[in-house]
């Protein structure tokens, strides 16, 4: 290819970029986003999309962003042997392990351990990449969201962050943080009990802190997401904080997880929210 001619294409290839792109971001400036009918579970990669990148890149660096790797063979054998658990043993699909380690397990949307197939035999297994944890670990679902991910993403999204508590908590968007955290640490399943070691203790305000160093994470590309109505969010008193929303509560039942009746902070017929009493 001629040198003027290269030239004339790169140009005429970046001409193309740009109109394109503009053409896409006039769409979505004229379309507000249709909120979907049913609560699902999106996953981590969903909630950095283009609006929290330092809280994300600082979960993938956090112990709650490795939870899946925890159960493979191998990984922190004395801990394992410590609660009588084997070393050497793949608990990637062991339900009850699950239930603690990813991301809406057994829910809509949810995570869905290798070899899970649909009724007709195909493969509907999570893909897992190595480069972006997502729901095979405990994610931001697991603390922030009932069941309503996909819900309540396009109001985030909608709003471009101008939303009240009490708006996302319509869609199953929890602010009960520290009831969240009954989930998994302080659950009577948990294999690490303080009974074991006491570094499993569980004091809510000290681990707080530790569950997003943000600080590290901005850069020239993602400062434009930092919250700006956090301030006024964080005066707001809503509901699951009056009154904190239930906590699921499971057994495992030949060998496979079921939720006790009644325990869903979301109840699917009534389509409303379950409010400890
Ligand atoms: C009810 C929730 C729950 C269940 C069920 C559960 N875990 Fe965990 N697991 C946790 C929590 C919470 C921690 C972190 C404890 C801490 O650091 O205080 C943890 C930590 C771990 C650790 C790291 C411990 C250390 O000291 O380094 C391993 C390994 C682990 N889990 C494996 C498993 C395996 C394997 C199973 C299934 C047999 C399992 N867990 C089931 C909640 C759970
Ligand atoms: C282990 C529980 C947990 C996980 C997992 C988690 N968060 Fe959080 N998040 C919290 C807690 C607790 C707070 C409040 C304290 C704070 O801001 O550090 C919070 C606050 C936030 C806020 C500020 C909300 C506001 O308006 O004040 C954002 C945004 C946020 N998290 C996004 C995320 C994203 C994105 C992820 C996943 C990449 C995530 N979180 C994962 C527990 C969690
Ligand atoms: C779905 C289960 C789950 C929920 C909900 C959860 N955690 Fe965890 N958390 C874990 C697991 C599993 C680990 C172990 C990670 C490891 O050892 O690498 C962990 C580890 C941690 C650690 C790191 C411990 C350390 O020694 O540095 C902190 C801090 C923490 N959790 C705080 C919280 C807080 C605060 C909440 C509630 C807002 C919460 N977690 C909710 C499962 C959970």
């Amino acid at each position: 290819m001629g040198k003027t001619l290269k030239i004339m294409s790169l140009i005429l290839l970046s001409v193309a970029i740009v109109m394109g792109g503009a053409g896409d971001a006039d769409a979505k400036k004229k379309k507000k986003k249709k909120i979907p009918k049913k609560p699902s579970y999106v996953g981590a990669v969903k909630c950095n999309g283009s609006c929290h990148d330092a809280y994300y890149q600082a979960w993938v660096k956090s112990p709650h962003g490795g939870t899946f790797n925890l159960l493979k063979p191998g990984e922190r054998a004395e801990a394992k042997k410590r609660v009588d658990l084997d070393p050497e043993k793949d608990y990637t699909t062991t339900p009850l392990c699950l239930r603690c380690h990813t991301t809406g397990y057994k829910q809509r949307g949810g995570f869905k351990p290798a070899g899970s197939k649909n009724k007709k035999g195909k493969d509907t297994s999570s893909t897992i990449d190595p480069e972006e944890p997502n729901k095979e670990q405990v994610g931001c679902e697991m603390c922030h969201s009932v069941a309503g991910g996909a819900q309540m993403r396009v109001v985030m999204k909608n709003t471009k962050g101008d939303f009240k508590k009490s708006d996302t908590e319509k869609y199953g968007q929890r602010w009960d943080y520290a009831n969240v955290c009954t989930r998994c640490h302080t659950h009577p399943n948990t294999p690490f009990k303080p009974s074991v070691h006491d570094k499993y203790k569980f004091n809510f305000e000290e681990r707080k802190k530790k569950v997003h160093k943000i600080a590290d994470y901005w850069n020239e590309d993602n400062m434009d997401q930092k919250l700006e109505k956090a301030e006024d969010r964080a005066k707001e008193v809503s509901q699951s904080e009056k009154t904190p929303l239930v906590i699921e509560d499971f057994k495992i039942k030949k060998g496979k997880l079921k939720f006790k009746k009644g325990t869903k902070p979301y109840n699917k017929k009534k389509k409303s929210f379950n409010y400890q009493k």
